[in-house]
């Protein structure tokens, strides 16, 4: 609120509920924005921040309590008790916003929102804007509309001790559910019997999956966004799981790669070992004062020279970095900021030059190489291998802190988990 200045103000919605199919919805998930400045857990909300205003400068719309509608839909928490569990000054009914949010908006120089996110929020907007000009005596409409985004995501990107808190239970939980799931992971069984072990494991803890699981055996690792995850486990394949559980809003992601029903083959444990020298490269790049595309670049180095000394890749190190050919087997980044979102807000580059990280911020630390099925210039037993390795790492003011570290990722530490 000090931010955005005594004369301005700042509107967030809720996330509203979305159906699926007539009156069946979609699991809800409140917006992170609104949950990051309220905790309340509801659709059909609207918090403004209103400062310096005498009576409260919190300011939240909600539902009302409503006996009939709460027998099928559950407990509402309504403007009363919001008042008194949530943090707020001050809480009217949702159904009555259009009469008094215009008339406290009124006056204010800047107003602070989303726009083109939601097209309910945003005709909603102009049409407190129209009631606020149309107002007896013209109202002072604010001069200034301000995109949000800027000012709120650059506070989401610095976790609190708190958030901190809540991410190290959410990788908890991953950990925990991918323990469960390589136990499952045995020749024969669908990849969906192992999500299913994902799925359970995370429930058991309360915690929903902050992203569809990738339960990809053999082949399927090289397509990096699988989801179907129908195709059976081979004996000799590896399985890439890539699954990330969700605690309080707050999001972990964790990618292993597990050596099923035995060990890693000769080419497979080739390629394992580069992923996983790439990685910690990266991680320890993760630093207060080090640049975010730090940890790309030693991942990167790593690659391009370990595919080259496999002759996977002509030439040398250099040359390949230098013509990108290495992101035929690389092609995505290292990471990305994590927080209440997977892929977390937040600016990536500062006027123009690479972020530096600074303590608070989290990223996921992610390289992996994938050697298409059907890459008919390299011999047929390096084709279809997909490997990735990920972990998410806080940035400390002394050094750094892996969250996930739970989780083993050397291969005897796998093949230990994994019965191999
Ligand atoms: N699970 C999505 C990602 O790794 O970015
Ligand atoms: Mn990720
Ligand atoms: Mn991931």
């Amino acid at each position: 609120m000090h931010m955005a200045g005594a004369d301005s103000a700042l509107v967030v919605a809720a996330a509203p509920r979305r159906m699926r199919n007539a009156d069946a919805a979609w699991p809800y998930r409140q917006d992170s924005d609104f949950h990051y400045l309220t905790g309340f857990p509801e659709p059909d909300a609207v918090l403004a921040l209103l400062p310096g205003r005498v009576r409260g400068e919190v300011v939240l719309f909600c539902r009302e309590r409503d006996a009939a509608r709460e027998r099928i839909e559950g407990a509402c928490i309504g403007p009363e008790q919001a008042v008194a569990r949530f943090d707020v000054d001050d809480a009217f009914p949702v159904e009555d916003i259009d009469d008094i949010l215009p008339g406290m908006l009124e006056g204010r120089t800047r107003l602070y929102c989303h726009f083109g996110r939601e097209n309910e929020f945003d005709a909603q907007l102009l049409r407190w804007m129209r009631r606020l000009r149309s107002s007896r005596g013209g109202g002072v409409v604010p001069r200034e509309f301000v995109a949000l985004g800027h000012l709120l995501h650059e506070l989401r990107l610095y976790k609190s001790t708190a958030e901190l808190a809540l991410m190290r239970r959410a990788a908890q939980v991953a950990t925990t559910a991918q323990r469960e799931a390589v136990r499952a992971a045995r020749p024969g069984a669908g990849e969906y019997e192992v999500e299913a072990a994902l799925l359970h494991a995370m429930r058991a803890h309360a915690a929903v999956p902050s992203y569809p699981p990738t339960v990809a055996a053999g082949a399927n690792a090289c397509v990096l966004h699988y989801t179907a995850n129908r195709a059976k486990l081979k004996q000799g394949d590896l399985l890439l799981i890539d699954a990330g559980a969700e605690v309080e809003c707050y999001a972990s992601d964790i990618t292993r790669t597990w050596p099923i029903g035995g060990g890693f083959s000769r080419e497979q444990r080739a390629i394992y070992d580069i992923v996983l020298e790439a990685q910690h490269a990266a991680i320890d790049e993760v630093r207060a004062g080090r640049a975010f595309t730090a940890a790309h670049e030693a991942a990167t180095r790593v690659i391009a020279g370990g595919l080259c000394s496999l002759k996977l890749l002509p030439g040398g190190m250099r040359s390949v970095l230098k013509s990108g050919e290495y992101q035929r087997f690389f092609p995505h980044k290292t990471g990305h900021w994590i927080g209440l979102d997977v892929h977390d807000v937040g600016d990536y580059r500062v006027d123009d030059e690479p972020r530096m990280l600074e303590a608070g911020m989290v990223v996921t630390v992610e390289p992996g190489i994938y050697i298409p099925p059907d890459d008919a210039t390299l011999a047929a037993k390096w084709r279809g291998i997909g490997i990735r390795i990920e972990d998410d790492v806080a940035v400390g003011a002394r050094g750094n802190e892996v969250l996930t570290a739970a989780l083993p990722k050397t291969p005897d530490g796998m093949l230990a988990l994994c019965g191999g």
